[in-house]
């Protein structure tokens, strides 16, 4: 069965493992720092108890800001990612947010995609941003508030 669930820092252990079997975007210390900062959600997408995705947001004012959004590599390309994303959005719109920002690396061609569809538009870029060199486009995805 599956479900998203609000994660809390006592699953802190659960949110590295996951990322260090995917993206390895952050530390533990790093992981311990997101869920301090105000405004800031994370939530997991299950399969019974496995947790096989993870989103983080930050809410500032009427903004929501994805920091962090990834599905485990065995679970891709079923769907999973689309769903929870969709979720997302909805809990977005409930909240009267006007838009979601995000960034991605330029070379993430599947994540670009994956966005594209969610009708994520490029508004920025930021050279260099990345470790190894690459640029991050800055996307946002405009909200209709309910
Ligand atoms: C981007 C990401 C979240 C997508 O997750 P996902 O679970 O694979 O997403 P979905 O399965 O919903 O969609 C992915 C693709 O699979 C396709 N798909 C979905 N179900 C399918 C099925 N049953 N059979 C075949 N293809 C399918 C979708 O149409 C989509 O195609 P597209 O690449 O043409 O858009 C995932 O690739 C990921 O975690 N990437 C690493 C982290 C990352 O890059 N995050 C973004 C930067 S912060």
């Amino acid at each position: 069965m599956i479900s998203i669930k609000q994660i809390n820092e006592k699953d802190i252990d659960l949110c590295y493992e996951l990322d260090s079997n995917t993206i390895s975007l952050w530390s533990k210390k790093q992981w311990a720092n997101e869920f301090k900062k105000e405004g800031t959600k994370i939530f997991g997408l299950l399969i019974t108890n496995l947790v096989i995705g993870i989103c983080v947001i930050q809410v500032v004012l009427d903004e929501a800001q994805i920091n962090y959004f990834s599905v485990n590599n065995k679970f891709r390309k079923k769907g999973f990612g689309s769903f929870f994303m969709s979720y997302l959005i909805k809990k977005c719109e409930k909240l009267n947010l006007k838009k979601i920002l995000l960034e991605v690396s330029q070379g993430n061609v599947t994540a670009e995609r994956f966005y594209s569809r969610f009708d994520f538009f490029t508004v920025g870029i930021r050279k260099n941003y990345y470790k190894d060199g690459s640029h991050a486009l800055l996307k946002e995805k405009k909200l209709t508030t309910k």
